[in-house]
């Protein structure tokens, strides 16, 4: 039986609209943090980053459910079976530290501060945890770390992503773009 060369409509749909809300959430946390005084000074960016990065809970758990129940498309056949580990591993690191651990460090630090997060600037998300002062520091620092962390993994899953377009010369990323 030929092998699936590309990902569903649904898959490819939820992988680009998440990696634009990601890549937006992270710039604009970098941005609130530390620019705080020239661009942040009414808390409008925190407001922005967290409306925005919590809409990842809700299409995170759609993309899983999908995921569950339509198989990715084989690796190509020049992958060693070394690096078709790595590869799938990678994928599960993203998911489960940048798509699913990083929001949820993010509302766990929000709950702790007793800081409300409006879930795409249209209701207020429940508290994960209640209020604690004393949690505060370590709630931070969880986040903070995880998000340069994840930071630093995304921008190798697009390197490596471009290395199989323009190097490899596979059809690892045309299997997550639109067809034409
Ligand atoms: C429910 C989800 C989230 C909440 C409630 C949340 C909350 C926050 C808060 C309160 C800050 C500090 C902002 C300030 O001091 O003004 C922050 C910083 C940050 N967040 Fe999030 N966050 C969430 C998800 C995410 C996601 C998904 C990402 C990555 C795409 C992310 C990346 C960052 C970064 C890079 C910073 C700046 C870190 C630094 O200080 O260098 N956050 N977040
Ligand atoms: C310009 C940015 C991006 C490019 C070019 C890109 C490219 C790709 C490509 C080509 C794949 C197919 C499989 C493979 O890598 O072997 C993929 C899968 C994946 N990408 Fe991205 N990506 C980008 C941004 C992101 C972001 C920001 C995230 C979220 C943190 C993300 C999360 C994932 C996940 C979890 C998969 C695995 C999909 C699955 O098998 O279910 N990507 N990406």
């Amino acid at each position: 039986m030929a092998q699936k060369q590309s990902y569903t409509g649904t898959a490819k749909f939820l992988h680009w609209i998440m990696a634009l809300i990601w890549l937006a959430a992270w710039c604009i946390g970098i941005l609130a943090t530390h620019w705080r005084d020239e661009l942040n000074a009414h808390h409008e960016l925190t407001f922005l980053h967290k409306a925005i990065a919590s809409t990842l809970i809700m299409l995170t758990v759609v993309r899983v459910a999908w995921r569950l129940t339509h198989p990715a498309p084989a690796f190509p056949e020049n992958m060693s079976r070394a690096m078709k580990r790595a590869a799938h591993w990678g994928h599960v690191g993203l998911y489960t530290i940048a798509l699913i651990g990083l929001p949820l460090s993010g509302w766990y630090w929000s709950s702790v501060a007793d800081k409300p997060i409006m879930f795409g600037g249209l209701f207020v998300l429940p508290p994960l945890v209640a209020p604690a002062e004393g949690l505060y520091g370590l709630a931070k620092g969880i986040h903070t770390y995880m998000a340069w962390f994840c930071g630093a993994m995304v921008g190798g899953h697009i390197l490596v992503a471009l290395k199989h377009h323009l190097v490899d010369k596979d059809n690892v990323l045309k299997g997550m773009l639109p067809e034409r």
